[in-house]
């Protein structure tokens, strides 16, 4: 099993004594636990880093009504399957309680995400993304990790976090972990356990039209009719946007998320 720390005193004296046995990089890889193989590819993709740390924090901020919802007092905790599950891959595991975390309640100071966090998720989500920067700066803060490791399926989330570490001048490097996908292209997620085996068919339109738009982005109406067309699937948004999330900007991304059999999923890709 890996080392577990829950207060931010052990996690202090862990990363010392680990910076003295192993002097090196440190990567970090923030989840909120219920680990699964997409967990387990960012924590693959930190291989090469010295010292891994992952945490594992149900962040209440960026849930709905600041966590006072079912969402997030039904989120799945499930501590030591995910110790098992990382066993030997890394080396330290940073879980803390929401006192440990926000010992004053509900924060006075937040990281705001702007523009960038009210459209697309963020419009369904009010809120969501200052939750997701807010705690994502207190763990690097934390950590002071030299590399951090987020999938490219919350491709807006990513774009969001990248944005923050260069506005706010932290000094660690992104590293994005591309998503995992089903043999016929449907992008991994614990959602799709959800799905019927006809709606996992179904949903392979959404991958469709990401692959195509990453190849050619100006082909946005095409594929977004074809889309908005195919059997079983309730459009979102299809978006080619810059990596500012605007569609102004120069194209860099592909991001979609679409209802199946009531399950909203999520899809993107950078531009091939
Ligand atoms: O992607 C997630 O699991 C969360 O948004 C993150 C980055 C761990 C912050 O709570």
């Amino acid at each position: 099993m890996p080392q577990l720390v829950q207060s931010l005193g052990e996690l202090r004296r862990a990363l010392s004594t680990l910076r003295e046995k192993k002097p090196g990089s440190i990567g970090l890889i923030p989840t909120m636990g219920a680990l699964h193989q997409g967990h387990l590819q960012l924590v693959g993709a930190a291989a090469d880093c010295d010292i891994r740390v992952l945490s594992i924090f149900a962040n209440p901020l960026q849930f709905a009504d600041l966590g006072e919802c079912d969402d997030y007092r039904n989120y799945p905790r499930q501590l030591d399957q995910d110790l098992a599950l990382l066993e030997g891959s890394v080396d330290l595991v940073f879980a803390p309680s929401v006192e440990e975390m926000y010992p004053h309640g509900v924060p006075d100071i937040w990281v705001r995400s702007g523009r960038m966090g009210e459209i697309l998720e963020g419009a369904s989500r009010p809120g969501h993304f200052d939750g997701v920067v807010t705690v994502v700066a207190k763990l690097f803060n934390l950590v002071q990790p030299d590399y951090a490791f987020f999938g490219e399926k919350d491709a807006q989330q990513l774009a969001i976090i990248r944005r923050m570490v260069e506005d706010l001048n932290f000094p660690v490097e992104i590293v994005a972990v591309p998503i995992v996908r089903s043999a016929e292209g449907l992008a991994q997620s614990s959602r799709n356990a959800r799905l019927s085996a006809k709606g996992k068919q179904q949903a392979l339109a959404l991958s469709r039209a990401v692959k195509a738009l990453s190849a050619d982005p100006g082909a946005i109406d095409r594929v977004s009719e074809q889309l908005s067309a195919a059997p079983g699937v309730s459009l979102d948004y299809l978006k080619v946007v810059g990596e500012d999330l605007s569609e102004d900007s120069e194209p860099a991304l592909v991001l979609c998320a679409a209802w199946v059999e009531g399950v909203r999923l999520l899809d993107a890709a950078p531009l091939e």
